[in-house]
């Protein structure tokens, strides 16, 4: 059952960052990542790592069809990377630990964005340490814009009805330093004991306007939440990692494991709060199996404090995107992926191995299965991929959008197809890998490139 938690502190939205336009016409942000000190509770500051603040990040937001170029320093004593997830990018822009920065040096990756409105991620990526730095408080919301295909009705004004919520769970020991490494081991990496909305712990917020879209991302390395209101109202799950729905769907519960986005729209009543609450996860394992444990509480999230008289809001669009419809649906499954033990096919992540190619403008089926007992979730860099099946049956109404990260419950195949695109580079690999961020950094990831025909 859940802590007593008091909602004390005022949930803080991270800014929008600010850009410039360069000669060519690029939309350029400039991002500083440094360690920092922020009081997360009663007592000393938290020793943190931030972008342009003491922790996280601020929004980068930017249309489809413009180019975008980030100038990340680097004032961390060590090497990290910064990478954008979800996005559809070439393979050097991409951020991974192909792409280190060095203490003291600027990386200037840049890109013109062409994929749906949706709302992305950055975090660093840095061979084995990846787990760490993303504690540590480095992560930040990436929001893409569509103008051509806009939803009316849809809340959207940025930290008024539209309001970016990442999620990370902590552990703090007596003198409030992070704690980053929990013993006995638990198979998943360290799970904390309170939550963290945006680098404040369990916040209240203060709602104005009748209904509110929250876009939720677990920035967790281990930890998958299952989100609900603890008076039990329903929502509308609007988006999911990679765009809109098809369609809005009611439900009291959405499950998301580390990486994973959803967009939630929530209506509120003048006066009446409302905690957001994570319950126990559907798992898909044994969660005292003795290969893995934990990771089954309940835990108070924040609170929505509705002011007496609340601005209308319009009423929800009944249809909001194009459902992904890849033509790879009856084609045969093309590649298998077992996950188990820290590897991938028996195989864990070396820097210098390439595992396949994919060509260029190509639709592709994976199957991808866990079989070692441990909560496993599955991420592939450049793409959005459309969910076919799990164990068989069609996919859940929350994975029929776009979706870059999906959770695969143990023994049970889930079946995606992913389209490549137009960005090749035979010598600079994409990954992809479990998002439990423990495991991704023990190796269970592996390399691709995309390539030209023949190539
Ligand atoms: Cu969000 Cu390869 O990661």
């Amino acid at each position: 059952t859940a802590g007593e938690v008091s909602f004390t502190d005022r949930l803080y939205v991270p800014p929008l960052a600010r850009s410039t336009r360069d000669p060519d016409g690029r939309r350029v942000f400039d991002l500083r990542a440094a360690p920092g000190r922020r009081r997360l509770r009663p007592g000393r500051p938290t020793e943190t790592w931030g972008l342009n603040g003491p922790m996280l990040g601020p929004t980068l937001r930017a249309a489809r069809g413009e180019t975008v170029q980030v100038n990340v320093r680097n004032d961390l004593p060590e090497t990290t990377t910064i990478h954008w997830h979800g996005m559809h990018l070439p393979a050097r822009m991409d951020g991974g630990p192909h792409q280190p920065i060095a203490p003291g040096a600027t990386w200037s990756p840049y890109w013109t964005i062409d994929q749906p409105a949706a709302t992305l991620w950055y975090h660093p990526h840095p061979h084995g340490q990846t787990a760490r730095h993303v504690y540590r408080g480095l992560a930040g919301m990436f929001i893409v814009d569509d103008p051509d295909a806009s939803v009316a009705g849809l809340p959207s004004r940025y930290g008024v009805d539209d309001i970016p919520l990442i999620v990370q769970d902590v552990l703090l020991d007596d003198d409030n330093r992070l704690v980053e490494r929990r013993r006995p081991m638990n198979g998943v990496g360290v799970l904390g004991d309170q939550v963290l909305v945006n680098g404040v712990l369990h916040p209240y917020h203060e709602v104005t306007t009748e209904r509110v879209r929250l876009r939720l991302l677990n920035g967790s390395g281990a930890r998958v939440y299952r989100f609900g209101f603890t008076d039990g109202r329903s929502f509308a799950v609007v988006g999911s990692d990679g765009g809109l729905l098809p369609a809005p769907y009611e439900t009291d519960r959405i499950q998301l494991s580390p990486g994973e986005r959803a967009e939630i729209v929530v209506t509120f009543r003048p006066g009446r709060r409302a905690v957001l609450r994570s319950h126990p996860p559907d798992l898909g394992v044994d969660v005292w199996n003795g290969r893995f444990s934990g990771g089954d509480d309940t835990l108070d999230v924040m609170e929505f404090r509705p002011a007496a008289r609340l601005a209308p809001s319009p009423a929800l669009p009944s249809r909001l995107a194009a459902a992904p419809a890849l033509a790879a649906a009856s084609a045969p499954v093309t590649r298998r992926f077992e996950l188990s033990g820290f590897s991938v096919n028996g195989r864990r992540m070396d820097m210098n191995r390439i595992d396949f190619g994919v060509v260029r403008n190509t639709t592709e089926v994976w199957e991808i299965t866990a079989i070692d007992s441990k909560p496993h979730n599955f991420h592939v860099h450049d793409v959005q991929f459309q969910v076919l099946s799990v164990d068989g049956a069609p996919p859940p109404p929350e994975l029929r959008g776009w979706k870059d990260t999906v959770y695969i419950p143990d023994r049970r195949p889930v079946r995606i197809a992913l389209r490549f695109g137009e960005h090749t580079d035979p010598r600079t690999p994409y990954m992809f890998h479990c998002h439990v961020l423990y495991h991704e950094d023990q190796g269970l990831m592996g390399q691709f490139v995309v390539t030209e025909p023949g190539q």
